[in-house]
């Protein structure tokens, strides 16, 4: 017998509780779909689409799960605390937070205006912030908790244009690894994904004007490429993964010196 032993949830047989930010369409509507059907509760969150939001909700109700939408913007401080104690007083407990929500805004730096440079890393790095920051206690009293962050590859291959978004992400990996650091002993992970191209509504215009897969390099990943190394992290599973960042992309950084776009 050996002497490893995990930290498993105080009640690893409840229902697991997940707020999902950004869950209404692309990569978050994936993860929604996939942790509801591991049987977790889940917290959509959206900024606009509702209709989106709402037709996730019906197809996970639809499968036998459990799903909520809500609106909140995540660069909102007090709209982010409301949303957090709203579920918390619903279900007594927040296991999972995936920070999804992201927007792309590619400009080239000398042509981006403060106002848009604020506007992205507000909404990709002090949302995530933000979200980490209010649903701690409730880890912290639990003993267990999972943050898995979405970051991108743009860190490592950021394309013209992208100095604030990969700048916001590469935030998202340092938060991750520094919160990681802070919370390791008491039961709650902290990890990130960085997803390389995956085909939704933000990447529609450069897939059109890429003309679909490139030859020299992996195909373009879909929501479900990305959504089932998330609810991994989110699970027991992943109890001796901390502080990482792991990509899926398919293989585009390892075949990009062979000469991909
Ligand atoms: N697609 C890719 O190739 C790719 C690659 C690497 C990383 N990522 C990252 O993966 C994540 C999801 O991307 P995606 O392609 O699925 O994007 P998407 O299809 O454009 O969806 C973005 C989601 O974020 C929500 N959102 C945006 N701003 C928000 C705000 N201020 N508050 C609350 N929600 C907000 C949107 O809500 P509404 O629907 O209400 O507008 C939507 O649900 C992002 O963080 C993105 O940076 C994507």
């Amino acid at each position: 017998m050996s002497g490893v032993s995990r930290v498993s949830a105080p009640d690893a047989t409840t229902d697991r509780v997940a707020i999902v930010t950004g869950g209404s369409r692309g990569i978050g509507a994936a993860v929604c779909r996939r942790l509801a059907a591991d049987g977790l509760r889940v917290h959509l969150v959206y900024r606009d689409a509702e209709g989106a939001a709402k037709q996730v909700v019906e197809e996970i109700l639809a499968d036998g799960g459990h799903a909520v939408a809500h609106r909140a913007d995540v660069a909102d401080e007090p709209a982010v605390e409301e949303l957090v104690r709203t579920v918390a007083d619903a279900e007594g407990a927040i296991h999972v937070l995936v920070n999804n929500a992201g927007v792309i805004d590619d400009h080239l730096l000398m042509l981006t205006s403060t106002e848009r440079w604020e506007q992205v890393l507000r909404v990709n790095l002090t949302g995530p912030f933000l979200l980490c920051r209010a649903v701690l206690p409730a880890m912290l009293d639990q003993g267990w908790g999972r943050i898995i962050n979405v970051s991108s590859n743009s860190v490592r291959i950021p394309g013209a244009g992208q100095t604030a978004y990969a700048a916001s992400k590469g935030g998202v990996e340092a938060l991750t690894r520094g919160l990681a650091m802070e919370v390791g002993r008491k039961g709650i992970r902290v990890n990130c994904v960085a997803p390389g191209r995956v085909r939704t509504d933000m990447t529609g215009p450069v897939a059109d004007k890429l003309g679909g897969d490139d030859a020299a390099g992996p195909r373009w990943g879909l929501p479900e490429d990305v959504s089932g190394l998330v609810a991994f992290l989110a699970s027991d599973e992943a109890d001796y993964i901390q502080g990482q960042t792991i990509t899926a992309d398919g293989g585009r950084l390892v075949m990009r010196p062979r000469g991909s776009k």
